[in-house]
């Protein structure tokens, strides 16, 4: 059977072991191709029904006396996001703020750890958020700060951080290193354990974002040896919009590094208030302030269903499922003029991947606007489409591909009137 035939993918839905956790996700339109996963995940039936026992059993019946059943939740959350995505032990990940939040503070963290040095690097393809705080810092506290052009083809291939390229770059002026574990444009997948090495070896830590991985890659970040880590809840993690996010602080570090907001939360015996601030032991040193229970609710429904698939399985679906839709962009799109950005090989991406045209923002529009399709356009040129191992079928995906090619084949995305949206 060939990719381009639809049974292809029927079947490869015949046999999939996570084919049964679709229908445990809300699925509004059974005609829409949702491939944004990567970018917000499905609402699992269940959160549902635990945020309303949420609020109506605890909220609701115990008030503040609920605080002293609650107040571990951040740790316990974090706890299960690290047995079920990251291969972390329990004390090492906490639940808590934003991604963005929790850079900025592990950031300065790591700049305090190392004092003298007055590098740091990040790349150009890094999610904005990460760029404009490394700025931010290098500004206030007048630091080199090296951008590595990972956009410009003669230095890296899909925007990839391989040893090699960052080696150029070290000394024992480097404070920190950050990176993404999956570089969110081009989907492709970076070697978390090597680059770490190579840092250490020149006395940097590494910093990993893992929003684009957790939840579809099986880190392992325990045996890997990485330092410190952050990453969302919302993408593969279904958590919900704006969910809480979290950050990995390994064991070893954890005492030698002080975060830049002192909390009240961090505080040793929080409770006694007292005049000057003493950083509590373990990872409770890092948490700044009262957690969102609600939230955290929805963390551990959406964590516990991904733990019960397991990562491994969803990975293994990620790589096939990002495999078909290479193989249908050689077949349908390629001769269209779509070029992939996205690595072939599977040990070399995740869970999306990203396909450029000249008039990608208007086709991704008119995916949404013409073809119940959705996938979403990241600046300049790049449409992304995702697999989410526990949501999509690998007929949904096929079927959008096939709306994709007609959609350009025909023209008919020349007749989309409106790209202006606040968010894309
Ligand atoms: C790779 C990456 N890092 C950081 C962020 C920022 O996340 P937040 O707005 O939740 O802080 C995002 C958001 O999409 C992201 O994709």
């Amino acid at each position: 059977m060939k990719v381009t035939d639809r049974e292809f993918a029927l079947e490869l839905d015949a046999n999939d072991p996570l084919g049964k956790y679709r229908s445990e996700f809300f699925i509004g339109d059974a005609n829409v191709c949702y491939l944004d996963g990567n970018s917000l995940g499905r609402l699992p039936h269940k959160t549902i029904k635990v945020i309303n026992d949420y609020l109506i059993n605890d909220w609701g019946s115990k008030v503040v006396e609920g605080w002293n059943d609650w107040i571990e939740e951040p740790f316990t959350t974090g706890d299960l996001i690290g047995s079920a995505t990251l291969g972390a032990a329990p004390g090492q990940v906490l639940a808590t703020d934003t991604t963005s939040i929790n850079f900025y503070q592990l950031a300065g963290a790591a700049l305090a750890a190392r004092p003298g040095r007055k590098t740091i690097i990040i790349d150009e393809a890094n999610f904005p958020t990460d760029r404009y705080i490394l700025q931010g810092y290098a500004k206030e506290r007048g630091l080199n700060l090296i951008t590595i052009n990972n956009e410009d083809p003669a230095i890296s291939t899909h925007e990839r951080i391989t040893p090699e390229i960052l080696e150029k770059y070290l000394s024992d002026d480097v404070a920190f290193v950050s990176f993404e574990v999956i570089q969110y444009r081009s989907g492709a997948r970076n070697d978390v354990k090597a680059i770490t090495d190579m840092a250490r070896k020149y006395g940097a830590l590494t910093i990993w974002d893992c929003s684009h991985a957790v939840g579809a890659l099986d880190l392992q970040f325990d045996r890997d040896g990485i330092d410190l880590a952050v990453g969302c809840t919302y993408k593969f993690g279904s958590s919900g919009p704006g969910s809480p996010a979290w950050m990995y602080v390994a064991k070893r570090v954890q005492s030698e590094l002080q975060v830049p907001i002192q909390g009240w939360h961090a505080q040793e015996n929080q409770f006694e208030m007292g005049s000057t601030f003493k950083k509590a032991s373990g990872l409770a040193g890092f948490q700044i302030a009262t957690p969102s229970i609600i939230a955290l609710r929805s963390v551990q429904t959406s964590f516990g269903i991904i733990e019960e698939a397991g990562i491994r399985n969803i990975e293994e679906k990620c790589a096939k499922g990002t495999q078909m839709m290479i193989d249908l962009y050689d077949a349908w799109l390629a001769p269209l003029g779509f070029t992939l950005n996205t690595p072939r090989n599977a040990k070399e991406r995740g869970g999306h991947v990203s396909l450029v045209h000249p008039d990608a923002k208007r086709i991704a529009f008119a995916l949404r606007a013409f073809a119940d399709v959705i996938p979403d356009y990241r600046a300049p040129n790049s449409v992304r489409l995702a697999i989410s191992p526990l949501q999509n079928s690998y007929v949904e995906i096929w079927d959008g591909f096939q709306r994709l090619r007609d959609l350009v084949s025909t023209r008919q995305y020349e007749k989309v009137e409106n790209t202006n949206s606040k968010v894309t």
